[in-house]
């Protein structure tokens, strides 16, 4: 293990600077300082000839991959209730599930098979929805920090339109959010930091949402939430909200939608135009969640527009509509998903490619965070080392090649060695 500050690397360097091109150095040296990127270099230089190194051969160096939208107390019901959509689902298998979070001594055990999970994987990032409950919230987050996982978290927040015990009223909402906050200040975590989560509108009231708004600008957070994901919440979401131009326009109203408050929105299956101008106009990032989207029938994003448009894309697994954690997984279906929107829906759109998946996995998403996700110089040194042994082929495939397969094909077995921020996790 290193725990060294600055150290160096080799193998076989694979990054997207840009979506469009992978860069690919084959047998070279990766050097971190200070928890940073300082470069890549074909031959190590001599001023870095000191540095503890590590020569991990034949295998492949990837930046850490980025979670842009994963439920955690989902993760106990994966696999299952995936023959329903959205409003349903949520009703039979999400909401009885999250309830159960009151009970520490359950969430306790459930968080810890989480985090043991996303640990092990090639997440290094994530940013992750809990429940309504605030002590539950803080074991999750305390386990993430242990575990030496950067992430965002928050506790969830829900007034209407929920089951009796996942309702708090406005009033309790925002008390128990700010003493979530003051509490979570008070841990002085290295890694992992709140981040206000309103489900999404049908669940929170306007009162609520003006309280979310004031503790927002109080303490400055940053916002995840949910955004036209299928018809049948769209069309609620128009009914609760006849004054707003579109769906994403009720949370602009409120001030919860980009521009002063850092914010993603999961899915924008059903963005139309106005909503897409305006998500590019305040700045709000998109979690493309494709399996979720395939699993739940909700449809396929038009990603090939919002990156056309310039629009700020990473992906989320969003487990448990997505039935993995792993982000290889979501690649894949990103692709597959893409392929289907242009066979079924449109054909001027063209399918995503592999350099474009891997850059939404990694510095797509890894732009939430500022400076993550890529290995140029200065970058976060977030950095996965796979070992694809397992995946034997009778060809001799190139290191390009090579990561083809493990996007169709690797999950936290491939996972070699993990470093989070320059610290080496295992
Ligand atoms: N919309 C509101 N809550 C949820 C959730 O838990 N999962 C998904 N996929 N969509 C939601
Ligand atoms: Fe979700």
């Amino acid at each position: 293990m290193i725990r060294d500050e600055r150290f160096a690397l080799k193998g076989n360097i694979i990054y997207a600077a840009d979506r469009e091109k992978l860069t690919i150095c084959e047998q070279s040296w990766l050097v971190c300082e200070d928890q940073k990127i300082e470069g890549v270099y074909q031959e190590l230089p001599e001023r870095f000839r000191e540095l503890p190194k590590m020569d991990y051969g034949d295998r492949i160096l990837i930046p850490g991959l980025v979670d842009l939208h994963i439920h955690a107390p989902q993760y106990a019901f994966r696999g299952m209730g995936m023959d329903l959509e959205l409003l349903d689902w949520l009703d039979a298998h999400t909401f009885p599930e999250e309830a159960r979070y009151e009970n520490l001594s359950y969430a306790k055990r459930a968080y810890q098979i989480f985090a043991d999970h996303l640990r092990a994987g090639a997440t290094t990032r994530a940013c992750v929805f809990a429940t309504i409950h605030r002590e539950s919230t803080i074991l999750l987050m305390d386990l993430l920090e242990k575990a030496g996982l950067n992430a965002m978290v928050g506790k969830v927040n829900m007034d209407r339109n929920s089951p009796n015990r996942l309702r708090e009223t406005a009033k309790e909402s925002e008390q128990e959010t700010i003493q979530w906050i003051k509490e979570v200040q008070a841990r002085g975590y290295q890694n992992v930091r709140p981040i206000l989560t309103p489900r999404f509108i049908p669940s929170c009231t306007d009162d609520l949402m003006h309280a979310l708004k004031s503790i927002q600008v109080s303490y400055d957070l940053p916002v995840q939430s949910h955004l036209s994901e299928n018809p049948g919440e769209v069309a609620w979401v128009q009914e609760l909200c006849p004054q707003a131009e579109f769906y994403g326009d009720a949370y602009d109203r409120l001030g919860l939608f980009g521009r002063d408050c850092k914010t993603i929105m999961a899915h924008c299956v059903y963005s139309g135009d106005r909503e897409i101008e305006r998500i590019k106009e305040n700045g709000v990032f998109i979690a493309h969640c494709p399996e979720s989207n395939i699993n739940l029938s909700s449809g396929v994003a038009p990603v090939r527009r919002f990156l056309n448009e310039g629009l700020r894309v990473g992906l989320g697994s969003d487990v448990a509509a997505g039935s993995t954690s792993n982000l290889f997984y979501a690649m894949a279906c990103a692709i597959r998903a893409s392929k289907m929107r242009w066979r079924l829906q449109d054909d001027s759109e063209k399918c995503l490619t592999i350099p474009e998946v891997f850059y939404l996995a990694t510095k797509g998403g890894g732009a939430f965070w500022g400076n993550t996700g890529s290995f140029e110089k200065g970058y976060e040194a977030d950095i996965v080392v796979l070992d694809d042994q397992r995946l034997v082929c009778p060809n001799k495939l190139d290191v390009r090649q090579r990561l083809e397969r493990i996007i169709y094909l690797a999950d936290e077995r491939e996972v070699y060695a993990k470093f989070a921020a320059g610290k080496q996790i295992f």
